[in-house]
C-alpha cells in the first residue's frame, strides 16, 4: 500500500530546521521557524513557566482523561486573556486545543460540519501551513491581497475590494496581530472597517492568533479580536501559547467561539468538541496547566508579563539594530520597511533566488518568502548577515 505515496517535498519551515542543523558552517545563522531567541541564541524556558511547572509537580495528583474542552480553568482564563473588558459583552465558549495548529484543525473541522461548500479566505502571502491545515480537512481554500511589495506594507484598499465581494458562504482568515509572514499588520481603523464589511456581507471571519503579546502589547495586540468579537455575530478565534508562553512543543492553544446568542452557541459548541473527540479525544493537559497556573497566580502573572515585555523589546531592539547596520551600508531605502513591522518576523523583500544565494553561499536560513525570524538576529551574526545581505542585495 504505501508505495502507491509519491515523494513529499520537505516542510517549507520546518524543513529549514533540519537543513541548518545538518550545515557544518561555523558562521551558519537560523532565521527559519518561528521560536523566540535570546541575544546567546537560545530558546530558554521561560522563569515563570519553570515555576508553575514545579508547582504542579508538586500539586498534581492525577493523570485521569480531562474532557474534550481540557482544563475548564484554562478555557476560562485564555478567554479572558484574549477578550479583556469585552468579555462581559460577548457569549463565548473556549475550549482548550493541542497548539494553534490542532485549533485550527479543529475549527475547519467545525466550519465543515456548518457549510461544506464555504470557502476559507487567506491572505496573500499567510503561514504556510494554512493552506494545507484547511485543505485537508476538506475545505477549499483562495486568497485575498494583503502585502504590496510596491508599498512594503498591506494593501488595505485591495483586501478591503477583494472582501466587498464575499458572502455567507465565505469564511475570512485573518492574523490577529504580527501578521505570519510580512508583520504588517491592520492599522485600528482598518480593523474597523473589516469589522463593517463582514456585517454587511455576512462573511464569518476567523482571527489567528498565534502572537499576543509579541507586536505592542497584550491588549494592544488584541485590539482586532475584541473589536470583532463585539460587532460580528460570529468570530472563531484560534490562540495559540507556544510563543507567548514559550510552550512550543507541550501544544497548547485555545478555539474561542464568539456567537451572537446562546442558541447559536449551543449549536456549535457540540460540534466543535466532537470534532476534537473524533481527532485527538481530549488535548494533553501538561502545558495548558501551566498556563492556567500562570494566568491564576498574581505573582506568576506579573513575571510572565514582564519576561514577555522584555521577549518583545529585544525583537524590536533587534529589527532597530539590523535596519541602523543596513543603513550605514547605504542600504536603507530597500530595508528601512522592517523598522515598522510588529512582531517576530520581518519580510525583506527579497527574490527567492537571492534567499537561496543566501542559504547556499552563507548558510544564512529564511523561508523562501524572504521572511526572517528577527530574534535569531544577535549581535555575534549581525555584521555577517548585513554584509551578506549587501552582497545579495548589489
Ligand atoms: C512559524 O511560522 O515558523 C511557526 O509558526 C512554526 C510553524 O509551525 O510553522
Amino acid at each position: 500500500m504505501f508505495e502507491a505515496l509519491s515523494p513529499l517535498p520537505a516542510d517549507p519551515i520546518l524543513g529549514l530546521s533540519a537543513a541548518y542543523k545538518q550545515d557544518d558552517n561555523p558562521d551558519k545563522i537560523d532565521l527559519g521557524v518561528g521560536v523566540y531567541k535570546d541575544e546567546a541564541g537560545a530558546t530558554p524556558i521561560m522563569a515563570a513557566v519553570k515555576n508553575a511547572e514545579q508547582l504542579r509537580l508538586e500539586t498534581e495528583t492525577t493523570k485521569t482523561y480531562q474532557s474534550p474542552a481540557g482544563d475548564p480553568q484554562f478555557d476560562e482564563a485564555v478567554a479572558d486573556l484574549l477578550l479583556g473588558d469585552t468579555l462581559a459583552n460577548c457569549r463565548v465558549a473556549s475550549v482548550q486545543v493541542p497548539g494553534g495548529t490542532g485549533g485550527l484543525h479543529v475549527a475547519a473541522g467545525l466550519i465543515r460540519r456548518c457549510n461544506s461548500e464555504a470557502t476559507i479566505w487567506l491572505s496573500t502571502p499567510t503561514w504556510a501551513n494554512h493552506a494545507p491545515v484547511f485543505t485537508s480537512a476538506g475545505l477549499a481554500v483562495a486568497e485575498y491581497p494583503y502585502y504590496s511589495s510596491q508599498l512594503r506594507g498591506v494593501d488595505f484598499e485591495a483586501m478591503a475590494d477583494a472582501l466587498r465581494k464575499l458572502g455567507s458562504n465565505d469564511v475570512v482568515v485573518l492574523h490577529g496581530c504580527c501578521h505570519n509572514p510580512t508583520g504588517a499588520d491592520l492599522t485600528e481603523q482598518q480593523w474597523q472597517v473589516v469589522a463593517d464589511i463582514a456585517i454587511e456581507r455576512g462573511f464569518t471571519p476567523l482571527i489567528d492568533f498565534a502572537y499576543q503579546g509579541f507586536g505592542r502589547g497584550l491588549d494592544e495586540d488584541a485590539y482586532g479580536v475584541r473589536l470583532l468579537a463585539q460587532r460580528v455575530p460570529e468570530l472563531i478565534v484560534v490562540s495559540s501559547c507556544s510563543k507567548n508562553f514559550g510552550l512550543y512543543r507541550e501544544r497548547v492553544g485555545a478555539v474561542c467561539l464568539v456567537s451572537a446568542d446562546t442558541q447559536r452557541e449551543h449549536q456549535a459548541l457540540p460540534h466543535l468538541l466532537n470534532v476534537a473527540r473524533s481527532t485527538y479525544s481530549m488535548p494533553p493537559a501538561h502545558g495548558a496547566a501551566i498556563v492556567s497556573s500562570i494566568l491564576h497566580d498574581e505573582a506568576l502573572r506579573g513575571q510572565w508579563q514582564q519576561e514577555l515585555t522584555s521577549m518583545r523589546d529585544r525583537m524590536n531592539g533587534c529589527r532597530t539594530l539590523l535596519a541602523d547596520r543596513l543603513a550605514e551600508m547605504g542600504l536603507g531605502d530597500s530595508f528601512d520597511h522592517i523598522r515598522g513591522q510588529l512582531g517576530m518576523f520581518s519580510y525583506l523583500g527579497l527574490s527567492v533566488a537571492q534567499v537561496q544565494r543566501l542559504r547556499e553561499e552563507f548558510s544564512i536560513y529564511m523561508v523562501d518568502s524572504s521572511r526572517i525570524n528577527i530574534a535569531g538576529i544577535n549581535q555575534q551574526n549581525l555584521d555577517y548577515f548585513a554584509n551578506a545581505l549587501a552582497a545579495v542585495s548589489r
